[in-house]
């Protein structure tokens, strides 16, 4: 059995990743220092898959904890790192904490990697270094727009540490994966997304709105250059994300991987607006969202959707489920995490 080492594994992404890794028959050593996710998400990965993956508590800013990790599992032969810092608004208040978790976490695990001989990584980007793109669909080869925010500018740096460590380190293989949006949950409802306080995701502000923790929607601008005059991206279920990732771990594992740094987009390849998002899901539940148009939200982009075309032929992956399906798996997370809530009461 081959050990992956998935950092963030008990965060939304991660977790589902960890489930998908374990069915393909991986041993999965998860580090999460928590600060986003809870340890229950172990227990739900094991009542999924029958399988407890190690879990480790650390957090990547420690590098003698990092350290240890690996000393700890000497048969790791690959990463998958997942943990950061990711809301968007926060990163503008916190700058430097932004900066150092998601910076100096990158940099442990690769001075880890490298003392423990560990030769693949697979690293979780996101669609948000096009920015605001100029041609769509927007391919790997769109240029790096400048981040509108701290934490697009992390995943920037992110990309530039990890090709400047290949030149003397051409032995390290990474794989980059810029992720549209990730919606949606297992189907089982035992894991999915959980934000802590007031969601800033469309997704979970909609099933929190359907459920009746919040008001309203705020649908943020209908005087965009769309069909609809709202916004427009690339929704990708998380599931098929997950399973994005243990194909990119057997091509790095199996050597088949052309170069020694790879980029892939991750996502549908069609956009929705956030309309049709909304209409969508009340096809799902049967019953109105309430919602109000209100102004645009600063730093948004006006539309992004992915050309997966190299990741369909080159990584040999295509996302399978639709906005539907996703919408209401969405909805049964919400459902089931919440009636669990009111059972712990
Ligand atoms: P998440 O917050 O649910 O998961 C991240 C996990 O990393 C959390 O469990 C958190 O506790 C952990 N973590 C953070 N800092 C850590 C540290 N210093 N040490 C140890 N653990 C730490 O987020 P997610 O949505 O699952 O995102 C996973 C990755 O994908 C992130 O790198 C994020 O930037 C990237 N990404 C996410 C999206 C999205 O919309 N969700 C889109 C593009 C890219
Ligand atoms: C989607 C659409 C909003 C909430 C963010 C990050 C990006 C990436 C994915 C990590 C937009 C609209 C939202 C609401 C709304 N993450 N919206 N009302 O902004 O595309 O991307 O997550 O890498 O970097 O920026 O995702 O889900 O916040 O918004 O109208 O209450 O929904 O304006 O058009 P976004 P989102």
């Amino acid at each position: 059995m081959r050990t992956v080492l998935v950092t963030g594994g008990t965060g939304y992404i991660g977790s589902h990743t960890v489930v998908e890794l374990q069915e393909a028959g991986y041993k999965v050593v998860i580090v999460d220092n928590l600060s986003n996710s809870y340890a229950e998400v172990v227990d739900s990965i094991e009542a999924i898959t029958g399988t407890r993956p190690v879990f480790e508590k650390v957090d990547l800013k420690d590098r003698e904890a990092t350290l240890e990790v690996f000393e700890a599992h000497p048969n790791i032969e690959a990463v998958i790192h997942f943990a950061a810092l990711k809301a968007v608004g926060e990163s503008v208040e916190i700058p430097l904490e932004y900066y150092k978790n998601n910076i100096d976490s990158l940099i442990h695990i690769l001075e880890a990697m490298q003392q423990y001989d560990v030769k693949n990584i697979v690293f979780s980007s996101s669609c948000t270094v096009y920015g605001e793109p100029d041609q769509l669909p927007v391919t790997e080869q769109a240029p790096i727009k400048k981040a509108n925010a701290p934490y697009g500018n992390t995943k920037q740096i992110c990309e530039e540490i990890m090709q400047d460590y290949r030149v003397p380190n051409p032995q390290i293989n990474v794989i980059s994966l810029r992720y549209f949006n990730p919606i949606g949950a297992h189907p089982s409802a035992l894991i999915g997304e959980l934000p802590i306080g007031v969601p800033n995701n469309l997704v979970p502000f909609i099933t929190q709105t359907a459920i009746g923790l919040r008001e309203e929607l705020k649908v943020f601008g209908d005087d965009y250059n769309t069909p609809d005059g709202s916004a427009i991206r690339d929704y990708i279920n998380v599931v098929d994300l997950a399973k994005a990732h243990v194909v990119s771990i057997e091509r790095l594992l199996n050597g088949n991987n052309k170069q020694g740094y790879e980029i892939f987009n991750l996502g549908t390849g069609k956009g929705n607006s956030v309309l049709e998002v909304i209409k969508a899901f009340e096809k799902v539940t049967g019953a109105p969202l309430k919602y109000k148009i209100v102004g645009r939200r600063e730093g948004d982009v006006e539309q992004v959707y992915a050309d997966t075309r190299y990741a369909n032929d080159e990584l040999g992956w295509k996302a399978e489920k639709d906005l539907e399906e996703t919408l209401a798996s969405a909805w049964k997370w919400e459902q089931h995490y919440r009636s669990k809530e009111k059972e712990r009461e």
